[in-house]
């Protein structure tokens, strides 16, 4: 998965990498910074998704598409599509600019709009990417942890970086009968849970 990734792939992820560097020492406005995951975060979720059992893969918050990028990577070792969800216009655009650029559009379908509009319609997950505004990350967990297989994996990130804000979930996350849940210190923090 890691030793042979396309060049038009490392090309994209490399662009997004300088491109989030600068956002973060330049004081870019909120809305137009990728916020995406650091590289060891991107082999963590690439990892997991590879070893995931059979269902339905989504990401919820795609941004430019930086983590997708690193899940289309599994997607490929596993004959798998990733449903990737952005709700903002700009970011959408983005993100299907840098998926044809990366030559990916054959393993990841964006969808944009709020991921809870369409989550209804969702069924049989096995992986869940949840990298959403904070606030609603309770309802996601809520959304999905009902719709994974057995052996399903939901993975949440800023589990370090946002404790305070994401406390309440990640307690709640960790006692639920449901899963089996662990937060793991990569990148800005996984949280891990693991369908029963
Ligand atoms: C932290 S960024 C995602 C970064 C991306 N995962 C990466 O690492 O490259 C969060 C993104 O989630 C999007 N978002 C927030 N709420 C959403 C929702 N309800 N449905 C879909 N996307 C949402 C935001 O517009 C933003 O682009």
């Amino acid at each position: 998965m890691f030793h042979d990734i396309p060049d038009s792939m490392s090309l994209a992820m490399r662009a997004l990498e300088d491109r989030d560097a600068i956002d973060r020492v330049d004081g870019t406005a909120q809305l137009d910074r990728l916020r995406q995951i650091p590289p060891e975060t991107g082999r963590f979720i690439a990892l997991l998704a590879a070893s995931s059992p059979p269902g339905s893969w989504v990401e919820i918050g795609t941004s430019a598409g930086y983590s997708s990028l690193w899940l289309a990577l599994a997607c490929r070792e596993r004959a798998q599509i990733l449903t990737t969800f952005e709700v903002l216009e700009t970011k959408a655009t983005m993100a299907s600019a840098t998926f044809a650029s990366a030559q990916v559009n054959d393993v990841i379908t964006l969808v944009h709009g709020d991921f809870l509009d369409f989550v209804g319609q969702l069924g049989d997950i096995s992986f869940c990417f949840l990298d959403a505004e904070k606030n609603i990350y309770g309802q996601c967990y809520e959304a999905v942890v009902p719709r994974l297989v057995p052996g399903g994996l939901l993975v949440a990130d800023n589990a370090i970086n946002h404790l305070v804000t994401l406390a309440p979930m990640i307690d709640a996350a960790l006692v639920d009968p449901r899963v089996d849940a662990l937060v793991v210190p990569v990148g800005k923090g996984e949280l891990v849970c693991r369908k029963r």
